[in-house]
């Protein structure tokens, strides 16, 4: 196979210098298979840029690398056998065939030694030591038990993983000896959801909240064609770790929905292009598909005609695209059709289509982001931060096991600070994943720096039973895995802000390891991107790129909707400050500012009642003013303007504090970037500083409406005389 080379494409993280210390050395690659066939490649195009040598058999110069199958098998891939029966599953337990648990009987015993000698001997030897075995679908080891660095995996996914983590390490994977590294994904999926449209929507356009050009895939109605493209994205994700996409919108329109049909082969032929690469393709599709496609009269999920069509639909997908990974279905939600047309819930929808797909390893993933977006705003009793828990928790343990449901990571829609959804704490009968947000709609739109892992980590790693509990990292981990909204388009530079893509890369990085460390992911990043070795002064660069990058997201937060009270936002397209423009909108995104406080109360005691929708301890905690954490004060609580938070600050004057120093901590960065000139590729300065200044004009707008708003609202002067208007 031929790698892909868009010329007119900027690289991202897989530039040639990254694999300067791969591509000088000698490497042997062995094991059969089309994902051995990608790493070949891989470092066959290496080589030809730094002069080494790869090959696939036992004869040649020494080696320095071996990149090696513990035994030829056929490409294994996560969910391609139906999964176990998850009925009597208790929260705390792995799921019969899991990567993390499956058994290979005599793992050291399949082992073929093939031509390759002493060192993968010592390699394999080693690792059986540390107990190292079996190693996953996808898991591989790098060891070093002398000069040669030898990566092992069982399967071929493994390798091609493998072969990126040596990548990763550039010259320290040659450093001294050490003992067997075992890797394995945390998540067995993690999966990029595409808002692609086929045909441009007059409102939503060619990608739906899409801040990157148009589609990779489509373009005005018909296939891009555009195969380099596809591919050297399918060499990205691999790279960092992802392993399915869902190719279109979830807002599945009329030509849209015939992806599912006559179009198929469109999907097919995207699926053959990212299967190299260890990723499986899924497709999101219209529950009134049997009516729209069928021409049959309902949809109902209990009809018979309504199965058989899904069945013989689904058979012809696989006939199409035997890896197929599943569908992806919004319902009931924002317009789209569902089952409570028929009068049936969301278990017998998604049962609906899980059946069909089950025989295959398909999985339905089945999105939670249900509520009601005509809501009255006169009416204070319905609470869209209550819908998901509220339609999906009674439906707990009715899911069949190939159903995903797929929750947003926050009650409300993807915004800068939210609490965790309660939903990922009140289904341990079901495998959800959670569903987080790459593509930059409510966090600047890909014209802010917001560099999101922080973010994500903390989301990871909170405990929704308390500290020492399960993490929304194990949920996720023992369920459905990671999903997210790409935010990738055909801008030269994929993500439109150059550095954009390192949200990107986060992502995958974190779906494989959630307990990774934002600022290590961002170095991961750094040294890929910017290959130090070709920067004139790499030391600055990695220092700036951090004051630029690990706090960017806190900084959008001070200059935004304040205290996790979220939104104010401009209606429909999102961008830019608008206090009041949801306040008296259907769409359930409310402040309740007035002359007195701001802020929705959710609490029992007088609110809504959502804080009791969580388990303790976070139930008493957001439930209680005084223990509530400041950053959700004002998504838990309405508050007068006086309220003292725990920083020591009023709730008035933190709010003129933060969005002073949110705007200060922009300029600050456009000052840093301006060094940085001559030190990073002409157009990525020119794109990141032409970026920058639509920031700082958002950020300043961001900063006087919100201030002035609240200064009208409260009459309370700022405590340091600075201009209010
Ligand atoms: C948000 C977004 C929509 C999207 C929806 C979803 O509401 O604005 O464009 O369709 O989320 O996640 O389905």
């Amino acid at each position: 196979m031929t790698t892909p080379d868009p010329t007119d494409v900027h690289p991202a993280w897989l530039p040639p210098a990254a694999y300067r210390a791969v591509g000088s050395r000698h490497t042997l690659v062995h094991g059969d298979g089309p994902l051995v066939d990608t790493v070949f490649a891989e470092v066959q195009r290496a080589c030809a840029e730094h002069g080494g040598t790869v090959r696939r058999t036992g004869d040649g110069p020494p080696v320095q690398l071996v990149l090696a199958l513990t035994a030829h098998r056929s490409a294994a891939r996560p969910d391609a056998t139906p999964t176990a029966t998850q009925s009597g599953r208790t929260p705390n337990a792995a799921r019969p065939g899991s990567p993390e648990t499956a058994v290979r009987p005599g793992w050291t015993e399949a082992v073929d030694p093939g031509p390759l000698g002493v060192n993968v001997d010592a390699a394999r030897a080693d690792l059986a030591a540390a107990g190292g075995g079996p190693l996953g679908p996808e898991g591989f080891a790098v060891v070093r038990p002398g000069e040669v660095t030898v990566v092992l995996a069982d399967d071929q996914a493994g390798l091609l993983y493998g072969l990126f983590q040596v990548v990763r390490l550039g010259e320290a994977a040659y450093g001294p000896p050490h003992p067997a590294r075992v890797h394995r994904p945390a998540m067995r999926r993690r999966m990029l959801d595409h808002w692609d449209n086929v045909d441009v929507h007059p409102v939503m356009g060619q990608v739906e909240r899409g801040y990157a050009g148009g589609s990779i895939f489509w373009r005005a109605g018909h296939p891009r064609r555009d195969r380099d493209r596809v591919r050297a994205y399918g060499r990205l994700l691999a790279a960092c770790g992802v392993n399915a996409v869902s190719v279109n919108n979830v807002n599945v329109h009329a030509t849209e929905a015939r992806l599912l049909t006559d179009r198929l082969d469109e999907v097919a032929e995207i699926a053959d292009l990212l299967r190299p690469y260890g990723i499986r393709v899924h497709l999101s599709v219209t529950f009134a598909a049997p009516v729209v496609l069928g021409g049959l009269p309902t949809a109902d999920p209990l009809d018979e005609a309504v199965r058989e069509w899904w069945a013989e639909t689904t058979q012809r997908v696989y006939a199409h695209i035997p890896d197929f990974g599943g569908y992806v279905v919004k319902a009931d939600s924002e317009g789209q059709p569902g089952p409570f047309s028929y009068g049936r819930d969301h278990a017998d929808g998604a049962n609906l289509l899980a059946g069909p797909l089950e025989p295959y390893g398909g999985v339905v993933h089945w999105r939670a982001f249900v509520y009601d977006h005509r809501q009255d705003w006169r009416d204070r009793s319905t609470d869209r931060a209550r819908a998901a828990h509220d339609h999906f928790a009674p439906l707990d343990g009715r899911f069949r096991d190939n159903v995903i449901v797929q929750v947003k990571h926050g009650p409300m829609d993807f915004q800068t600070r939210e609490p965790v959804s309660p939903v990922i704490a009140a289904m341990p009968g079901t495998r959800l994943a959670v569903e987080f947000q790459v593509t930059q709609e409510y966090t600047g739109q890909q014209q802010h720096v917001c560099y999101l892992a922080p973010w994500w980590s903390e989301l990871l790693r909170f405990a929704p039973w308390g500290d020492g509990e399960r993490t929304v990292a194990d949920v996720a981990a023992d369920g459905g895995g990671l999903v997210a909204v790409s935010n990738v388009g055909d801008d030269p530079f994929w993500t439109g802000h150059p550095l954009a893509q390192a949200n990107l890369y986060a992502f995958g990085r974190l779906a494989w390891d959630p307990k990774l460390r934002p600022e290590a992911v961002l170095d991961e990043w750094l040294d890929l991107t910017f290959a130090p070795a070709t920067s004139a002064d790499p030391a600055l660069l990695r220092r700036t790129l951090h004051q630029i990058m690990d706090d960017s997201w806190r900084s959008y937060e001070r200059y935004t909707a304040p205290l996790g009270v979220g939104f104010m936002v401009r209606p429909g397209h999102h961008y830019g400050p608008d206090v009041d423009g949801y306040e008296y909108t259907p769409w359930g995104t409310y402040h309740f500012a007035d002359r007195d406080g701001v802020g929705v109360d959710r609490t029992r005691a007088t609110g809504t009642g959502f804080t009791g929708q969580y388990p303790p301890p976070w139930s008493q905690t957001y439930e209680s003013l005084a223990a509530c954490p400041d950053e959700l004060l004002l998504f838990f609580h309405h508050v007068p303007y006086d309220h003292v938070l725990h920083s020591g600050s009023t709730v008035v004057q933190h709010i003129y504090d933060t969005h002073f120093d949110g705007v200060a901590e922009v300029e600050a960065t456009c000052r840093r970037w301006e060094w940085l000139a001559g030190l990073v590729d002409p157009t990525v300065h020119a794109r990141v500083t032409e970026r920058l200044a639509e920031q700082l004009r958002c950020a300043q707008e961001w900063r006087d409406q919100v201030n002035a708003y609240f200064h009208r609202k409260s009459g309370v002067p700022d405590a340091h005389g600075r201009p209010l208007h």
